[in-house]
């Protein structure tokens, strides 16, 4: 795959597909960490004298505009903190476009409308990627976290594209997630959590042959005591599933993998939270969190970590002071010497919350792409720059 250093980018319009599906409240950015991740790439194309077109979605507007998922705050955000012309084009069909492009200069830089407020983007419909490949003489995409995406902007235009390939976001994802799936140094330990085994059983199918430890936590871990005949109560807990826990507790054996589940857990009686062990959960408790003892267990199971991958918190970690588990085991990752990696938009928010956003190897920007690649699959966005 070829990065963005290959390319003479001198007078070309380099379009770079970013990820600016940034939160907004009220119109105000609350989370600008995907557009200053961004920003290597596109500082390396203004300098090396490229015109900077910047493709984005932001939300789901399902091809129609809607005007609170306009990129204008990020127009906005990109002006003040750039020190460059930033231009912003409304619509990008149509005369104005043609104009804007044409005046265009080297060293600028022009930010398209939500590509969302396109039908044929997330149909990836040939005609519109046409339309969208006026902007391209070299496509970039520096957007890992859009790239589990068939659409225009990630596939359709890259596929018409004489040169393609990556910025430096992507490279830094891929090098960190290809390290931890492809050659990791051992032993690699997984920590998956969450409130639902349906959507991690890819993940953990996929990663039970790869590692040498898996833990889980959240709410998915009731489904698999419930499996192993604890009774979890009044907890969240999918029933359907528990045959499926099984049958990765089997396979997990088979493998010689070991996984650790709670082995107390945090509930709340009456105004009390109290930790109870599994035998002592009854009918009307719910679980939110995993108990002091639990902490220390997964936290000496991790020692001697080389590697540990992350995704889902362990508990209810938004609601205090069932933060505590997710926040300690955190704490204790990011103090291990190894290569430690997250992702997930609520893991991320986790670390946050334990002070240790930074102190991790990598932390993903992306969500969806992030486990899809976890689960073994071929990324079609990354799939096209081969
Ligand atoms: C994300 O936030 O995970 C990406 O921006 C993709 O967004 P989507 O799930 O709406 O495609």
């Amino acid at each position: 795959m070829k990065t963005i250093r290959d390319f003479d980018l001198k007078g070309k319009k380099v379009f770079i597909r970013v990820d600016f599906n940034v939160p907004l409240e009220g119109g105000v950015i609350q989370d600008d960490t995907r557009i200053i991740e961004a920003l290597p790439t596109i500082e390396y194309a203004l300098k090396a004298g490229g015109k900077v077109i910047l493709c984005s979605h932001l939300g789901r507007p399902k091809g129609k505009r809607v005007p609170e998922l306009s990129l204008k705050p990020v127009y906005e955000y990109l002006k003040s903190k750039l020190n460059v012309p930033v231009k912003y084009l409304e619509d990008i069909v149509g005369d104005v476009a043609d104009k804007e492009l044409a005046n265009l200069k080297e060293g600028e830089i022009l930010l398209l409308e939500n590509v969302r407020f396109y039908e044929g983007e997330t149909k990836n419909d040939p005609e519109f990627a046409k339309i969208l490949s006026r902007f391209v003489d070299v496509y970039i995409n520096d957007a890992f976290s859009v790239c589990h995406r068939a659409h225009a902007s990630v596939v359709g235009v890259a596929q018409l594209a004489q040169e393609r390939g990556i910025g430096f976001l992507t490279e830094k994802e891929l090098k960190y997630l290809t390290r931890v799936i492809g050659r990791p140094e051992r032993p690699l330990y997984a920590i998956v959590g969450g409130s639902k085994v349906s959507t991690k059983i890819g993940v953990l199918k996929n990663l039970l042959p790869r590692v040498d430890k898996l833990i889980i936590g959240g709410a998915m871990a009731n489904t698999f005591l419930l499996a192993q005949g604890y009774n979890v109560g009044a907890s969240l807990v999918e029933r359907e599933y528990v045959e499926v826990a099984k049958e990765i507790i089997k396979e997990a054996k088979e493998q010689e993998v070991k996984i650790y589940l709670p082995v107390d857990v945090a509930v709340e009686r009456g105004v009390e939270v109290v930790d109870v062990t599994l035998k002592e959960i009854e009918d009307g408790d719910i679980i939110y969190d995993i108990g002091e003892e639990t902490i220390q267990y997964f936290s000496l199971a991790l020692e001697g970590a080389k590697t540990v991958i992350w995704n889902g918190p362990l508990g209810y970690f938004e609601k205090e002071p069932f933060h505590y588990g997710t926040v300690s085991v955190a704490r204790r990752v990011a103090g291990l010497p190894a290569t430690t990696v997250a992702g997930g938009g609520d893991t991320l928010s986790a670390l946050k919350l334990a002070g240790v956003l930074t102190a991790f190897s990598h932390t993903s920007t992306a969500g969806g792409a992030f486990l899809e690649y976890l689960e073994g699959k071929e990324l079609p966005g990354l799939a096209v720059l081969k």
